[in-house]
């Protein structure tokens, strides 16, 4: 805990906090209907949320300590200027909602650092979501938790408890890269609508950079990206006893420089095909399946889309390199 936090502790109001869990995911049937729309279409594709299974958050963790993996390292070398003035801007007491139970070191500095009285991380993986939230719950005994098990790219509601709550939405990560731009202006839309006027959103962004730093990130010499790849079909023979062989596909990621994304592929290395419920899905052999893209912004190319989706940039800091920027959004 920073100085600063343990001096404004002492005036924190007494409060009774309690943990409940809030549980919104769509039944196993719409996530099936989901994933067979993708296969039959041409290119096939599989959405990326479904990376995330428990092996796949951990496999993600992983990915963020790699070397080559530059964007989580240089979003926290951030938070140092950037949490103290969130701090005196928004004030404590609000309601932190976290986009994905992502990472517990980057959430247990914002905790420690803006000292909400809520916590309510959104989240598609119930187990992972579930352990991260209980374990923050009993190191933080003045902190209120409420996970949420949710499709966060769908809409969801907040519960009734966080009503009266200031919000602050965290979306670290550059996770907003995964959507379409257009998909990610819906998105933010969405999050505007969610937070309500007035409500600040803290959103990492990964941008625009040399291609080889770009690829090397998604092409790390250990293996990790590869194998989290591939457990994007480990994670859907269990949820969905599909049968996928993952020694059948490898991973596969480039920067397409026309779209400025990264683009990962799970390619099939034969002829195949695959039981999907009661379907058969073929593959030939070099055939792509689309499992990510990661869009890389612009300074001005983000604040444009955030004012496309309802937000107002009201501060920003970025590294030495600009390799990534953390934006402070305000929703009109
Ligand atoms: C969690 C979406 C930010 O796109 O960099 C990491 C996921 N994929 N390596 C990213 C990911 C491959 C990551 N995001």
């Amino acid at each position: 805990m920073t100085p600063r936090a343990r001096r404004r502790a002492v005036w924190r109001p007494i409060r009774d906090p309690e943990y409940q869990f809030f549980d919104q995911l769509p039944p196993p049937s719409a996530m099936l209907d989901e994933v067979i729309a993708g296969l039959t279409e041409q290119p096939k594709r599989i959405a990326p949320k479904f990376f995330y299974d428990e092996r796949g958050s951990r496999l993600f963790e992983a990915i963020t300590r790699l070397p080559e993996y530059y964007l989580t390292r240089t979003e926290m070398g951030l938070f140092d200027a950037c949490l103290p003035e969130v701090h005196d801007r928004i004030g404590e007491g609000g309601c932190l909602v976290e986009y994905g139970a992502g990472s517990s070191v980057k959430i247990r500095r914002l905790l420690e650092e803006l000292l909400p009285a809520a916590y309510l991380p959104v989240d598609i993986s119930r187990r992972h979501l579930e352990q991260s939230a209980q374990a923050l719950h009993a190191d933080y005994p003045n902190l209120s938790v409420y996970p949420m098990c949710a499709d966060m790219t769908a809409p969801f509601e907040l519960p009734e408890v966080v009503a009266g709550l200031d919000k602050l939405g965290f979306y670290p990560g550059s996770s907003i890269g995964n959507f379409e731009p257009g998909e990610a202006r819906a998105f933010l839309r969405q999050v505007a609508a969610t937070l309500g006027a007035g409500g600040h959103l803290l959103i990492g962004v990964d941008r625009k950079k040399d291609i080889d730093v770009l690829e090397a990130a998604y092409n790390d010499s250990a293996g990790v990206t590869a194998e989290f790849n591939l457990n994007i079909l480990r994670h859907l023979n269990s949820a969905l006893a599909t049968e996928f062989d993952p020694a059948g596909f490898r991973h596969r990621a480039h920067y397409n420089e026309g779209s400025g994304c990264v683009q990962m592929f799970l390619e099939s290395v034969k002829d195949q095909s695959s039981r999907v419920d009661g379907r058969i899905i073929e593959f030939t052999q070099g055939e792509l399946v689309h499992t990510e893209n990661s869009y890389k912004y612009g300074y001005e190319q983000f604040a444009e889309l955030a004012a496309g989706g309802g937000f107002k940039v009201e501060a920003s800091w970025s590294d030495a390199d600009d390799f990534f920027t953390l934006f402070l959004l305000r929703a009109g």
